[in-house]
Order: C-alpha cells, then sequence, then structure tokens
C-alpha cells in the first residue's frame, strides 16, 4: 500500500511515522507513506497557500491552487481508490471503515488546517471525507495519523500475531474483553482462575462472555449494530 499525504505541517508528521507498528510496517515494506508540503506549491516569497474566506467569516481557508496542482502532480503519477479529506463534517471512523480502506493500494490524504480547504477542491477531487471524532481539531494531522494507523495495523505481516488484529476491540462489534500478564497475583489482586486453567474452550468462551459483558455495559449501541 501506499499513502500520500497532502499537509501544510509535515514536521508534525515524522515521529508518529517513525516508531513502533507503522515504523515496523514501512520497514517491512509493506506500506510506503509520503508526506507532501503544501507549501511547496504556493506562490510568492511566503508560499502563499490560505486566504480569507468570502463572505467575511473568520479564519483562513487553504486555496484552491496549492491544493490542486499537489493533487494533479500526484494523480498523473499513479491512480488512486480513495483520495480522503480529514474534516469534522466527515463520516466518523469506525472499524469497518478502517477494515475498507486496508484492501486498497494508493491512498491519498488531505489534512485541512485553519478553517478547512476551498470547497471546489472538495467538489472536484475528494471521494471520501473522514472525521475522526466529534470535536474540532486545529487541523487534519492528527486525523491523517489516527487513519493510517488504523488502516496500517491491518494489512496483513504487519502485526506479528496475525490473529490479534482479529481479536481487537471492535472487529465483531464488541469491545475486547479484559487482558492479564504475569504475575498471578498482584497485591492481592488474582488473574481470574479460569485463564490459568489451561482448559482453551472454556478460557475462550469466558472471553466471548466477558466481550458481551462490557460491551453491554459500556456501549450497549453497538449490540444494537
Ligand atoms: N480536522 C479538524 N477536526 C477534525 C476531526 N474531528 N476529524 C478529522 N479531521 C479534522
Amino acid at each position: 500500500m501506499r499513502i500520500d499525504i497532502i499537509t501544510v505541517l509535515p514536521e508534525l508528521l515524522t515521529s508518529p511515522f517513525s516508531a513502533s507498528i507503522m515504523k515496523r510496517a514501512q520497514d517491512k515494506g509493506l506500506v510506503e507513506i509520503h508526506v507532501h508540503d503544501l507549501r511547496e506549491f504556493g506562490k510568492g516569497k511566503y508560499r502563499h497557500v490560505d486566504d480569507y474566506p468570502y463572505g467575511g467569516s473568520s479564519g483562513m481557508v487553504l486555496m484552491c491552487e496549492p491544493l490542486d496542482q499537489c493533487i494533479e502532480k500526484l494523480v498523473a503519477q499513479r491512480t488512486y481508490d480513495e483520495i480522503i479529506y480529514l474534516t469534522p463534517d466527515g463520516k466518523t471512523l469506525n472499524q469497518s471503515i478502517a477494515n475498507s480502506f486496508s484492501l486498497k493500494k494508493n491512498l491519498m490524504m488531505i489534512c485541512g488546517h485553519y478553517k478547512g480547504i476551498d470547497q471546489r477542491i472538495r467538489d472536484m477531487w475528494v471521494t471520501k471525507e473522514i472525521s475522526i471524532g466529534d470535536y474540532v481539531l486545529s487541523g487534519g494531522e492528527f486525523g491523517a495519523i489516527i487513519l493510517a494507523d488504523s488502516i496500517i495495523r491491518l494489512i496483513p505481516g504487519v502485526l506479528g500475531d496475525e490473529t490479534s488484529a482479529l481479536s481487537d476491540s471492535f472487529q465483531d462489534n464488541l469491545l475486547a474483553p479484559p487482558v492479564y500478564t504475569r504475575p498471578a497475583e498482584y497485591k492481592g489482586h488474582k488473574v481470574p482462575e479460569i485463564l490459568l486453567s489451561g482448559n482453551f474452550p472454556k478460557i475462550e468462551k469466558w472471553l466471548h462472555e466477558q466481550a458481551i459483558e462490557r460491551t453491554r455495559a459500556r456501549r450497549p449501541d453497538l449490540l444494537d449494530e
């Protein structure tokens, strides 16, 4: 998979993609991440990429031309399965969206900033609009990082244990059951007996019951879906 990210703040994206699972996925050649600095497409000494909104409201809007030129350059080089704009008015990210993006080959992500991007770029280019939750961030960069992480960990071979992405919370609309590791007793708190029993069919059943119980208590809405 290849992910191209367009941003005015490329430095924000350096560290998340240089550590842990997202780094390992790149090192293994399972994903390529290319960050593009929108300012390189800006005009003038200050590489202008934003302007005041028409209609007089406050804030700044990322202009059409730099974005259009950057996107044009990328689409001339390959076909993108999706051109995703990160925005609070997009569809809220969930596991099933991450699952479907993880099957794609080329994804482009556009990070808004300030008041967002000119609507015409959304109309001309964007194929999916994604929000990471009902709150407003200063830009789409953290959204792009979260979206990329949720996708990349699902690519076969990225996680060491092939089954672990499948047992995540939300994969079957259930929250994950509690987990424990050694020691078997800590400050008087014991690991549930069943997990030490070695009876794997019984353990499986218990874990499933715990997942349902936890979902019922914390996110009953998921059980309705
Ligand atoms: N940009 C600003 N807020 C955002 C959000 N909630 N999700 C995705 N991108 C955003």
